[in-house]
């Protein structure tokens, strides 16, 4: 397949203000392409996006809610408007939410985690996969997390995690069948260096109060702050987004320490044994 990272053709990243989606921006931005940068937290975005240009990368920064269709509308007819074409789309803004059982959330915790998550990949794949399917190549990468691929769970997290997924191999399938010059990607890191863990700042209002948190689920959201401190660095996570986008690799991983983890999911289930507990 043609080269896609490549000088002069464009790349979508959406959450694109902060940890992977600003990495993957500036690297993208090194490469010579040129950069949509999608963010819902706009004076992060204004300043990433300043950033990029003294460095003399050509960049569009456009406020975006993903889990507002309207909004991802908006941002492909911006990109379209400025740079007429889009080659690469990066699905990668995503949220944390509450950590507690399901049964404990708010619809509004679910709906915010849901909306961003989930609905985020799906407004981005019906947005932007036609003007793609309309280039010589193209291709998304869908951000998931490592809590897709076993019970890693997190409340409704591991639950979203797990549709980006199963979303990307049917939109990969679903690709192949129709002989298109699209490829996906699926990225599911494990901890990486970024302000996933402060997520909440972007909480809507809409979302109304959040259940709150008990005992256990503090101690979980701070192990996870630890993890993520300790996590790996948003640029090399960048580098294997690229790397995986010119060989045409579908699953990234980023830390082979969680292999035993997927395998023994995997076996569990055709064993039909139970999920082992989440990072167990
Ligand atoms: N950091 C990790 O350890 C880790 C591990 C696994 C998966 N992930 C995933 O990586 C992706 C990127 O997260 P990150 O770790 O870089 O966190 P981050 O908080 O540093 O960046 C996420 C960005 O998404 C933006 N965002 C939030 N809600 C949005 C919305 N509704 N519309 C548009 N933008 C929105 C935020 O403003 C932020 O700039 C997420 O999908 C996350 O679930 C992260």
């Amino acid at each position: 397949m043609t080269d896609v990272v490549a000088p002069g053709r464009v790349a979508v990243v959406t959450g694109a203000a902060s940890g992977i989606g600003l990495a993957l921006s500036e690297r993208f931005a090194a490469e010579g392409m040129r950069v949509v940068m999608a963010d819902v937290e706009e004076p992060a975005l204004a300043a990433a996006a300043d950033a990029l240009r003294q460095h003399g990368a050509d960049v569009l920064p456009v406020v975006t809610d993903v889990a507002d269709e309207a909004s991802v509308e908006a941002l492909r007819d911006a990109a379209l408007t400025t740079y007429g074409a889009v080659h690469v789309l990066c699905n990668n803004a995503g949220v944390g939410g509450p950590h507690g059982p399901v049964w404990t959330a708010s619809r509004g915790d679910l709906e915010w985690v849901m909306g961003v998550n989930v609905w985020g990949v799906l407004h981005g794949i019906r947005a932007f996969v036609p003007v793609l399917l309309e280039q010589d190549a193209g291709h998304v990468v869908n951000t998931a997390s490592i809590f897709g691929l076993f019970a890693g769970t997190l409340g409704i997290y591991g639950p979203s995690k797990h549709t980006v997924v199963a979303l990307s191999e049917a939109l990969h399938s679903q690709l192949r069948e129709a002989g298109a010059p699209v490829g996906v990607t699926v990225l599911c890191p494990s901890a990486v260096r970024t302000n996933i863990a402060t997520s909440d700042r972007n909480r809507p209002a809409t979302a109304g109060p959040s259940a709150g948190s008990g005992p256990a689920e503090q101690a979980s959201v701070e192990h996870m702050a630890g993890l993520v401190d300790a996590g790996r660095p948003p640029a090399e996570v960048a580098g294997l987004v690229v790397d995986a986008i010119r060989s045409q690799r579908f699953y990234v991983l980023t830390d082979t320490r969680r292999e035993p983890a997927i395998l023994a999911r995997a076996r569990a289930i055709v064993d039909g044994s139970a999920p082992l507990p989440p990072l167990g």
